[in-house]
């Protein structure tokens, strides 16, 4: 297995380009099973959740290819209705099929995502919603298996804004007779890009991007003639931004609508950060210290949970104490005990950290438990004295394209290199070589 290696303490500076959010690519990815024919994406990000996607779509009997900078996926027939455990249990996205397998075949098979690193996170008002469109669920040998004869438009009411709950129950309304209206919908952007990438499709949809999305069915969807293109990734573009900011450096960071970072720019300026906005860029300066701030996540348009990782990073460096409370996931602290390890002052209880801030961190070699944890670990070891390793680096690959070649591109020493290689002196030579 591969590992990140970095020599910390240079400040970043120049341009890093972002790449199109996964968590729109993959409900849309995942959409185009509602339309027969042939449907082309622009601006997909290469990623592990990307392959495992179209790795699954295609057991169903869709394949894919990349022509003319294009993602084709051939969505003329399904032949399979079922994402197996060996799918779902590497991407929990995969559970997202059930609303557009149930819609187009009336059948689908899924295994039952179980807990992961962060909270047990239950999949009930995705299956409350679809029975309310009519279908039937049954458990067994620890699949899903849903009937759905007919589907008939529903007032759906979740308990809480799930983002691919509210994606799953919109996908298989957009097919249902009548209208549906789903209450207390997630607002998140990539929800929108997925209402959106549906409605070229033609659905009739409303209220995207409010509580409320009424759904009007349609009897068949057709692929659009022209390609789309998926949004960019604000939480990539947020991530670099903490990069430069726990750095002290000066980094411009395009390809993402710079109002769907409001909030983290907002936290980040009060860290002590300068941003100036452009139209499709942020760019992050900092030269003072970096202040302490409170933060505590929410549904958008408050902080995301995504970025919260991050940001407890920027704050073990900070002056004075900050508190971070994380109120979506119930165990999304994973990240403290190791930048304890690189000598960071975090204690938390329940869902409330308290992080004093250090003048320095030390490199250690420290593990990654999540995504977003891992991208935390290489932004303090950016800013950290000596070498830090982070391993278990295949959480990052499913959510970053290229993190270690962008960070290399505006002057950080970073490599990736065999978690077998532990010498010092060998890590230096990956590091010389990758520069
Ligand atoms: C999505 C994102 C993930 C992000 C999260 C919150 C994708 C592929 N992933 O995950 O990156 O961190 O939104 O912004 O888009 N819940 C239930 N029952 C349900 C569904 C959810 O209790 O049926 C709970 C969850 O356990 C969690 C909260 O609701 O505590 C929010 O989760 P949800 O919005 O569903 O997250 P995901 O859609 O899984």
């Amino acid at each position: 297995m591969e590992k990140i290696v970095i020599d910390g303490g240079r400040p970043l500076r120049g341009t890093i380009h972002c790449d199109g959010a996964k968590n729109a690519a993959l409900p849309i990815l995942i959409a185009t099973l509602l339309a027969p024919g042939e449907h082309r994406l622009t601006n997909v990000p290469e990623l592990a959740d990307t392959s495992s996607t179209l790795s699954l779509l295609g057991r169903m009997g869709c394949p894919s290819l990349v022509h003319d900078d294009a993602l084709r996926v051939d969505a003329t027939r399904i032949a399979f209705c079922e994402a197996p455990y060996d799918v779902v249990r590497k991407m929990r996205a995969s559970v997202l099929v059930l609303g557009p397998l149930l819609a187009r075949c009336g059948e689908a098979k899924v295994s039952l995502p179980g807990g992961c690193a962060i909270g047990t996170r239950p999949i009930d008002q995705h299956l409350k919603g679809l029975e309310a469109l009519g279908c039937r669920f049954e458990l067994s040998g620890g699949y899903i298996h849903g009937i759905a004869p007919a589907l008939k438009g529903a007032e759906i009411h979740l308990d809480m804004p799930t983002v691919t709950g509210t994606e799953n129950i919109l996908m298989a309304a957009v097919l249902a007779s009548g209208t549906t209206r789903i209450h207390n919908a997630a607002r998140e952007p990539e929800v929108t890009d997925l209402v959106r990438f549906l409605r070229t499709l033609g659905a009739k949809i409303e209220g995207d991007g409010t509580s409320t999305l009424t759904i009007e069915g349609v009897s068949r969807l057709t692929p659009a003639s022209r390609p789309y293109s998926v949004v960019g990734d604000r939480i990539e573009a947020g991530t670099y931004l903490c990069a430069a900011a726990i750095t002290g450096g000066d980094v411009e960071v395009t390809g993402c609508d710079p109002a769907l970072l409001e909030s983290t720019v907002a936290k980040l300026r009060e860290a002590g950060c300068t941003l100036t906005v452009g139209e499709q860029s942020v760019r992050l300066q900092r030269d003072t210290p970096l202040q302490a701030f409170n933060a505590r996540t929410e549904p958008y348009p408050g902080l995301a949970t995504d970025m919260q990782a991050q940001l407890m990073s920027l704050a073990c460096l900070a002056r004075g104490t900050s508190r971070i409370e994380e109120t979506i996931f119930e165990n999304r602290f994973m990240h403290a005990a190791e930048l304890t390890r690189m000598g960071a002052d975090v204690q938390h209880t329940g869902r409330i950290a308290t992080v004093v801030g250090v003048p320095t961190l030390q490199g250690a070699a420290v593990m990654a438990s999540d995504l977003r944890a891992s991208a935390a670990l290489v932004l303090a070891g950016l800013a950290s004295e000596g070498l830090t390793e982070v391993l278990r680096i295949y959480h990052l690959d499913r959510g970053y394209h290229d993190l270690v070649g962008k960070l290399r591109g505006v002057g950080a020493r970073i490599a990736r290199t065999s978690d077998a290689i532990t010498d010092r002196s060998e890590l230096s030579a990956a590091l010389d070589a990758a520069a």
